[in-house]
């Protein structure tokens, strides 16, 4: 495994860090049993894995718990979240609070690493700065939380608004986590470059999601966008697109290349895989592993793909899930 800094904080994350919401879940959402669960965040960290991605939403935090239960509690990072807004209205500082505590309880855990807002909107942001960070900076002080994190919430914010006004002014948070993948690519220009001068640790979100996991739902994305004009037809299909990744730039599979596409970009420290399989979460971490891919494909991807912009956010089936 390799390890990064995560921005200016102390925290020297796994560079491949174990999603454990997303579709899969640690497998809670395709049937699999708590203890198998268990397992997998075990087997993660057998293979390096130190940085375990959760939140109160995704009803993984006693997962995630009993699973690190007799690791030594600073060999692990343990990163967890709360929704801001409750029916329209951003919550209280109280409620905040009241929520970190619940998650504590859940990890049996002192503290958390890294405690997020989770999918803060652009709208909500002023009242976030203004009414819950400065309960956060207490927790801080009181050694609840060792760092503040921010999410954004990219079905909704593809143009991560909510993050470029917030960096606008005195952006209290040391970590964020944002959407950036292969054909949503725009925390390029507008993400990184002020991460990197800050020094804010980065978490890398949809590296794969259901776009690169879903063949069927790549392919009709791709005949839409060359439809519409979007994309060249030389990316027709998903063999096209296998073809470039694959045949010409030496990647595994698509989503081998999808994930090493992430991990090597400038700005990028931790990118986060969910699943709840164990081949896939092997091969995951292999593919983060891997080198750059082949720096021709690389920039035909670049060339071809930047302009793109909030391709493939969503879960295919359903317009529910948007954590
Ligand atoms: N706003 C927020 O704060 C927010 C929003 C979304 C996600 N997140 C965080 O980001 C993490 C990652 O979420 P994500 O949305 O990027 O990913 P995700 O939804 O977990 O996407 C991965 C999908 O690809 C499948 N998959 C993974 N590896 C595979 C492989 N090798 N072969 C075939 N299928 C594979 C998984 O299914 P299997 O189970 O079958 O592998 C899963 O359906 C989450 O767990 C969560 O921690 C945060």
């Amino acid at each position: 495994m390799e390890y990064v800094k995560l921005g200016a904080t102390e925290i020297m994350a796994s560079v491949a860090g174990l999603g454990c919401g997303g579709s899969s879940r640690l497998g809670k959402s395709t049937g699999r049993s708590q203890s198998q669960s268990i397992d997998l965040v075990k087997q993660s960290l057998d293979l390096g894995v130190n940085f375990f991605d959760t939140a109160r939403v995704y009803g993984t935090e006693e997962i995630v718990g009993l699973a690190l239960k007799g690791e030594p509690r600073d060999s692990v990072i343990v990163s967890t979240k709360s929704l801001v807004n409750r029916d329209g209205q951003v919550v209280s500082g109280h409620e905040i609070i009241s929520n970190l505590e619940k998650s504590l309880k859940s990890l049996r855990m002192d503290y958390v690493d890294i405690f997020h807002l989770h999918a803060v909107l652009a709208e909500d942001y002023a009242r976030v700065k203004e009414e819950l960070v400065p309960f956060l900076l207490r927790a801080r002080e009181d050694g609840k939380i060792r760092h503040l994190g921010i999410t954004e919430s990219p079905p909704f914010d593809a143009k991560h608004t909510m993050l470029v006004e917030a960096f606008e002014n005195d952006f209290p948070f040391e970590v964020i986590m944002v959407g950036f993948h292969l054909m949503h690519q725009n925390a390029r220009s507008s993400v990184f470059p002020v991460t990197l001068r800050e020094r804010i640790g980065t978490l890398i979100m949809f590296a794969v999601r259901s776009i690169f996991s879903n063949m069927e739902y790549l392919n009709s994305t791709l005949q839409d966008l060359c439809q519409d004009g979007l994309l060249p037809s030389s990316y027709s299909d998903v063999t096209a697109l296998e073809q470039l990744l694959v045949k010409t730039g030496g990647a595994e599979t698509i989503i081998d290349a999808a994930y090493r596409f992430a991990r090597h970009e400038s700005g990028a420290d931790v990118v986060l895989l969910g699943t709840g399989s164990r081949e896939h979460m092997e091969a995951n971490i292999n593919s983060i592993l891997r080198g750059p891919l082949d720096p021709e494909v690389l920039s035909v991807l670049c060339r071809d793909l930047a302009h793109l912009e909030g391709i493939g956010l969503d879960l295919p089936q359903t317009n529910q899930t948007k954590k």
